[in-house]
């Protein structure tokens, strides 16, 4: 089966609220968002935003210029349902993040957004070319957040194996033109009760 069959299976099978990285309040990331003062006009892109409650709350902030990626298309049909005609009012760029086609076309951004995504490329091509696109399209002194599992968590998610992950391997990937800001230790608790320990980071591109 392919990733994208995977994943579009993951949300037809279960509804939102049911999937084991729902997200009522999309903390610490909307906190560290709103900590670094970007302008309503900033380019947000959330990679494998997946039907994530950020994107309302990225709304109701007023941010205009928001990018939604994602490999499954039912992941998005599924959030633009949610969110509304109205407020469907954001740039939908369904694509593999890690043989990037339109996403490669993408204008420059200032906040880069990845919450649960990036731990399941396990491959060091995968991780090379993700990291590449990052930094192809991250603007000097535009931001970084990365959310992914924490070294001694859960090993698995959807069925995938994952790579769990510190600040200082986040740091390594990403090189010296990115200034690591914060590192938070969260543990999310998953809708069935269940404790996901995980890194949170912050960095600035100098
Ligand atoms: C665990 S979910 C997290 C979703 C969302 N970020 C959140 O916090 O609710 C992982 C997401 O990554 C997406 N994904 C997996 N591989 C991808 C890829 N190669 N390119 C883009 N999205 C991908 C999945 O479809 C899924 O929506």
């Amino acid at each position: 089966m392919s990733q994208k069959e995977h994943w579009n299976n993951a949300y037809t099978d279960k509804s939102v609220n049911e999937l084991g990285w729902f997200q009522q309040n999309p903390e610490p990331s909307m906190g560290l968002i709103r900590s670094v003062n970007l302008s309503r006009y900033a380019e947000i892109l959330d990679v494998g935003a997946g039907a994530s409650s950020l994107i309302e709350h990225l709304l109701e902030d007023g941010f205009q210029n928001i990018t939604v990626n994602d490999i499954s298309t039912v992941a998005l049909d599924t959030l633009c349902e949610a969110l509304g005609k109205e407020e469907c009012n954001v740039e939908w760029m369904p694509d593999d993040i890690v043989a990037p086609t339109v996403l490669k076309e993408l204008p420059l951004i200032d906040l880069w957004h990845d919450r649960a995504v990036l731990h399941f490329f396990t491959e060091d091509k995968d991780q090379l070319t993700y990291f590449n696109l990052l930094k192809q399209k991250v603007k000097s002194k535009g931001y970084v957040i990365i959310a992914a599992f924490a070294i001694g968590g859960a090993e698995k998610c959807s069925g995938l194996p994952v790579l769990q992950y510190n600040h200082e391997m986040l740091s390594q990937r990403l090189g010296f033109d990115f200034e690591l800001k914060e590192a938070i230790d969260f543990t999310f608790v998953n809708p069935k009760g269940d404790e996901r320990p995980y890194i949170y980071t912050l960095y600035q591109r100098k």
